[in-house]
């Protein structure tokens, strides 16, 4: 996968760019606030998912705008293709200049990586965040994932309506019925979707700690199921009573979670900071390596300020690793990169790329 330009119109502080990148490295460099990682944000898009940075859609225009407009141009399986993205009052979306209904058709076209500090989250928040990384790359390469995930999340929430209503009236119980019957479906569905995942993960992703840690330490991942042992019809029938007490659905997919165990003990509980980073970094870049595997395109890696946050060691293992991708790497300052032979350094200065 090969971007071959991108074109933006007022995409936050980026007012008009156009720039035709390397088919390798490119270095974004610019002092703090000047629009770095709004262009990562922008080629993310293409991705389908949302935004890495959980902003709103209209939050993207630029302050004085009405519109914002991004266009890439891009080869995949040797054919060039464009994706266009048009945000106004709402989200427009365009593959090779035909409209598209939804996000999940780029999603086969165009896939990236994205990589940035704020990753770190993965191992140190709660779950929710580990279950939208799973589902975020999972989507990617399966786009009818995202629509048994769409249905599974709307029958919880009507479920978790009636619960509270049945709290009330316990004569209404018979209305779960229905709900339960699609959060059976669909939870089954997207737990063995994830379970299949975290083995791919797991053939992967330690593989890459170890590089990583110059083989100090073994990365151990595990998906925790919270419907395992009665299965997910059986646990939800059983907690049904309780989920009325409670008014929430407590078991399935969305209660879900992985743990990642480094020389056997919880990362999240007791590694260091660079330990948290580096699991987060090998989960990235395994993601990666099951794109490549599944539609035989190399990923697009996006890597947003990590070059700071790693040693040296940590720095030439991922530049190394990522050798031959085409990366969009941002930085504050381009000393990590003197030994560049190819690529382009682009210089992003006040919403102006040069
Ligand atoms: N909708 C918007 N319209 C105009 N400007 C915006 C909008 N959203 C964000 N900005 C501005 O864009 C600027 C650049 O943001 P960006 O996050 O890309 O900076 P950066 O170059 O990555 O900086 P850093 O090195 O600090 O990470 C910020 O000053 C921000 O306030
Ligand atoms: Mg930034």
């Amino acid at each position: 996968m090969i971007i071959k330009n991108i074109c933006l119109n007022n995409f936050r502080n980026l007012k008009q760019i156009y720039i035709e990148p390397h088919q390798n490295m490119n270095i974004l460099c610019g002092e703090n606030a000047q629009g770095k990682t709004n262009l990562i944000e922008a080629i993310w898009l293409f991705t389908g998912a949302k935004s890495f940075r959980n902003s709103k859609e209209n939050e993207m225009i630029s302050f004085d705008c009405k519109k914002t407009e991004i266009e890439i141009n891009f080869i995949s399986e040797g054919i060039e293709k464009t994706a266009k993205i048009i945000i106004d009052d709402k989200k427009n979306l365009f593959l090779n200049d035909k409209k598209i209904k939804c996000a999940s058709e780029f999603a086969g076209n165009f896939n990236a990586i994205v990589f940035s500090p704020t990753d770190l989250s993965l191992i140190i928040d709660g779950p929710a965040i580990r279950r939208r990384f799973l589902d975020v790359a999972i989507g990617q390469l399966y786009p009818r994932y995202i629509e048994i995930l769409k249905n599974y999340n709307r029958a919880v929430m009507q479920r978790n309506n009636i619960l509270k209503d049945c709290y009330k009236d316990a004569s209404l119980k018979f209305l779960l019925d229905d709900y339960e019957e699609v959060i059976i479906n669909c939870g089954e569905k997207i737990i063995n979707y994830r379970k299949k995942y975290i083995e791919q993960i797991k053939k992967t992703a330690p593989k890459i700690y170890e590089g990583i840690s110059q083989k100090k330490e073994i990365l151990d991942i595990e998906y925790i199921c919270s419907s395992d042992g009665k299965g997910l019809r059986e646990k939800l029938k059983l907690l049904r009573n309780e989920d009325i007490y409670k008014g929430v659905t407590s078991v399935g997919p969305h209660r879900d979670d992985i743990v990642f165990k480094i020389n056997s003990i919880n990362c999240r509980d007791f590694g260091s900071q660079g330990q948290k980073r580096s699991v987060a970094l090998a989960l990235k870049l395994s993601e990666a390596e099951i794109i490549k595997e599944i539609t035989g395109e190399q990923p697009i890696a996006l890597l947003d300020d990590v070059m700071s946050e790693l040693d040296k060691s940590r720095q030439d293992y991922i530049l190394n690793h990522i050798d031959g991708w085409q990366v969009f790497i941002t930085c504050c300052e381009t000393g990590h990169f003197e030994n560049l032979n190819e690529g382009k350094i682009f210089t992003v200065k006040n919403g102006e790329i040069f």
